[in-house]
């Protein structure tokens, strides 16, 4: 959470290169899609680092009992550009997710204190990994509530979040939707939540896609990046369309990490994180630097053939 920080309040500062994400998508697999996310960035311990996360999105895996997403991570040196290091980076993907819903669900807890109750709409490996991080900094989940139309995962997620020492359940829709703190972790790719968030409410919009766009309207929209965020049809982007302009934004997440953003405890408030590479980067160079002294990275001698020009 302290290196995803760190990661926000330097693109904040503009010390980032985070260019568009690219989606490669297939005309006959129109649900699935592979994303790359090249950024560049310094790490907490001053590491100059560039690379790119490439991941692919396959929700019909969850038929298989494999998880939808899978990904590699690249880092490269800001040197010679080389490439010094390849991770697995599904996990690395849901943790910088999961501690970017934590620590902006902490900043936002001083203006609209969390009053116990999480709904969890979506209950796959993202939405597991955030219920995780929310309880790891005590934002104070006493009762979750989990909606999901495939019993399993939903029983799935209750069960984990029992064995955690909350108490959950499932629960309709509607139901999830009164919880003071909300967060969308679905496949869906139309919107079909029609309300937003009421005063006192946070509404983590992690799929991106749930909401009909006038559903955000009347809430304190905060986006991870606006240029990034208004783009490929996500809820927020939807809203610009409606309107014809920006004006529902009310700032960043580095803004808000930063001080910089004052919410009102009068309007409920949407995060809507696009997801920056950058993010990965930071968090993939600290699971690389922790392997590499714990032993735990694996070398692989002469990967470049000839390093001689001539
Ligand atoms: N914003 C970000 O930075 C970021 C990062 C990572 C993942 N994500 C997104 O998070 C989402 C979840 O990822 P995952 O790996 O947990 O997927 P997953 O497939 O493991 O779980 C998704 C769950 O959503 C459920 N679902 C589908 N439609 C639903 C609906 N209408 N209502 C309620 N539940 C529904 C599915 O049954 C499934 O259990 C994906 O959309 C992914 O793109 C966002």
């Amino acid at each position: 959470m302290a290196v995803v920080q760190d990661a926000y309040e330097k693109h904040g500062l503009g010390r980032t290169t985070n260019p568009d994400s690219y989606f490669l998508s297939f005309p006959d697999l129109p649900r699935s899609r592979i994303i790359a996310l090249p950024a560049r960035v310094e790490t907490p311990d001053s590491t100059d680092l560039a690379g790119i996360k490439w991941i692919g999105s396959f929700p019909q895996n969850v038929e298989h009992g494999i998880p939808r997403a899978s990904a590699v991570l690249v880092l490269n040196d800001m040197t010679t550009g080389y490439p010094f290091a390849l991770l697995e980076a599904s996990g690395i993907s849901a943790a910088r997710t999961a501690a970017s819903a934590a620590v902006t669900a902490r900043a936002v807890a001083t203006t609209l204190p969390p009053d116990g109750r999480l709904g969890v709409i979506g209950a796959g490996v993202i939405a597991r990994a955030v219920v995780d991080y929310l309880l790891a900094v005590d934002y104070g989940c006493t009762t979750v509530l989990v909606h999901d139309p495939d019993p399993d995962s939903a029983t799935h997620l209750v069960r984990h979040a029992s064995a955690a020492g909350v108490a959950a359940r499932t629960a309709s829709l509607r139901e999830v939707l009164d919880c003071q703190t909300v967060v969308t972790a679905t496949t869906a790719l139309e919107p079909y939540i029609d309300r937003g968030p009421e005063a006192g409410q946070l509404y983590l919009n992690i799929s991106l896609r749930d909401f009909v766009p006038q559903a955000l309207a009347g809430a304190q929209n905060v986006l991870d990046d606006v240029d990034h965020c208004l783009k490929a049809n996500t809820s927020p982007h939807l809203l610009e369309q409606l309107l014809g302009h920006r004006g529902f934004v009310t700032g960043t997440i580095p803004e808000l990490l930063a001080g910089k953003l004052c919410l009102s405890p009068d309007r409920g408030v949407v995060v809507s994180p696009f997801g920056l590479g950058l993010l990965d980067l930071a968090v993939g160079h600290w699971v690389y630097t922790h392997a590499e002294a714990g032993g735990g990275a694996l070398p692989v001698p002469d990967f470049f053939g000839d390093l001689r020009r001539w």
